[in-house]
């Protein structure tokens, strides 16, 4: 039932389903237990994981986990200040690079628990970025680490940082 939003390999072809192809098996397990939990609200999805056990969530995680992303290209208007923002942060506005969690080409860091960005459809990247900004999603813990982050994106920094991510290629 998942293929109907996500594709059977997990590469959704719908830009505001994300991609869950090649994406740590950690952040994934963690990403459908709030779901589950409506700790992390998905209408889309609500009641579709209430049959499934913590092993069935962690076979789901590994077979996702397991699968080859696809990547886009970026929008070439949008390059230089996603770029500037993705691997330098904003300095003045105390925005940290997004590479020190996400890593250089945005392969995340599974164990840690740091998605992998890289290729993810930028309208729910930018989404994403819009719901912790808002506190509608608050699901990054009690360290808060992407909601203060969001909350100082601009508008612009959100659409060219997510347009950026689009292309990255690992
Ligand atoms: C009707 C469409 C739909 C179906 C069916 C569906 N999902 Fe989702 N899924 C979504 C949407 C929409 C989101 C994210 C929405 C948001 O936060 O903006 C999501 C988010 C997720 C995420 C979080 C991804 C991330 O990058 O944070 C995971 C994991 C996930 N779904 C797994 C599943 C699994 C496993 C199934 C099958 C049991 C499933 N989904 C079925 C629509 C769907
Ligand atoms: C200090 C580490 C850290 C930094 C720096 C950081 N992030 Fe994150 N990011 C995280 C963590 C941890 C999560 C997962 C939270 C959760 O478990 O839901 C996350 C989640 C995300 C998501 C949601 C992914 C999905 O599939 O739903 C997006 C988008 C994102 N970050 C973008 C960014 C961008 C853009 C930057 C730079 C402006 C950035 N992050 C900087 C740690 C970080």
């Amino acid at each position: 039932m998942c293929v109907a939003c996500h594709s059977a390999d997990g590469n959704s072809l719908v830009p505001n389903f994300p991609k869950l192809a090649g994406q740590g098996a950690p952040y994934l397990l963690k990403q459908m237990k709030d779901i589950k939990a409506g700790e992390r609200v998905v209408p889309e999805m609500i009641g579709m994981l209430d049959a499934f056990n913590e092993q069935d969530l962690q076979d789901l995680a590994a077979y996702f986990a397991s699968q080859k992303g696809t990547t886009g290209a970026a929008n070439a208007d949008l390059v230089e200040l996603g770029e500037a923002l993705y691997r330098g942060g904003n300095l003045a506005k105390g925005i940290p690079a997004c590479t020190s969690c996400h890593m250089p080409s945005g392969e995340g860091n599974a164990p840690a628990g740091y998605p992998k960005l890289s290729g993810q459809h930028p309208t729910y990247t930018e989404a994403q970025l819009k719901k912790f900004r808002s506190g509608e999603r608050t699901n990054d813990g009690e360290s808060r680490m992407m909601r203060d982050i969001a909350a100082k994106l601009s508008d612009a920094e959100i659409t060219a940082v997510s347009s950026y991510i689009f292309g990255l290629h690992n």
